[in-house]
């Protein structure tokens, strides 16, 4: 297989839409509050004309990857093809928001590799385990506990948390909104 070039190149892209492509990578537990922050963080950035599109776990898993479930060989799975579409996504100019797990820290430092020097910021929503179990929105830690759900993220599967992310939220401090602005001060100028 041969790469071929285009004409129109990803710095074509991004001038069009007047922007330098990125990857914003929310990680953290279940019930953290990725996907809660990401939407809120889109919208804002929607309100400054910005051009996005934002990736979420329960989503991506209905489609392209309805195939992969929640062993450890299924979530890297999951990730590395997670990173190979926020890669064209950029490829394409977009700001693109990340919300999944990531557990393991291979895998977010293989996508961080793939990804343009500086247009990775990785985004730990550092919500602790008893807080992310007690709040419980979808009752899964519930079941997990229960064991009616194996290989669950904190409980009988391992999260590694980053150890030196570009930025980290605190969503017990913080509201989500809050966390938004928090992260929409940290990576601008956005040009
Ligand atoms: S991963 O680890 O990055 O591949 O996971 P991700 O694609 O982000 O999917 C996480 C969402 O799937 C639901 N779910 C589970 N999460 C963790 N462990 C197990 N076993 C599991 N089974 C289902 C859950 O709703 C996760 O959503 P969030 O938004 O993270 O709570």
């Amino acid at each position: 297989v041969h790469w071929q070039p285009t004409d129109i190149t990803r710095d074509h892209h991004a001038a069009m839409k007047n922007q330098t492509p990125r990857v914003l990578w929310f990680t953290g537990l279940s019930g953290s509050g990725k996907s809660t922050i990401a939407n809120e963080v889109e919208k804002k950035l929607a309100l400054m004309n910005r051009h996005t599109f934002l990736l979420d776990g329960d989503n991506v898993r209905h489609g392209l990857n309805k195939d992969l479930g929640f062993t450890e060989s299924d979530r890297i799975e999951n990730i590395r093809r997670i990173g190979e579409v926020a890669k064209l996504m950029t490829d394409a100019g977009l700001i693109v928001l990340t919300a999944f797990i990531s557990p393991f820290r291979a895998d977010r430092q293989l996508v961080r590799d793939m990804i343009d020097a500086g247009e990775f910021v990785e985004i730990h929503v550092d919500t602790p385990l008893e807080v992310a179990e007690a709040r419980d929105v979808k009752g899964l830690y519930k079941k997990a506990r229960a064991g009616k759900l194996k290989n669950f993220t904190g409980i009988d599967s391992p999260y590694e948390p980053p150890e030196d992310p570009e930025i980290r939220v605190n969503t017990v401090e913080m509201t989500p909104e809050e966390a938004a602005d928090y992260i929409i001060g940290r990576i601008l100028p956005l040009k």
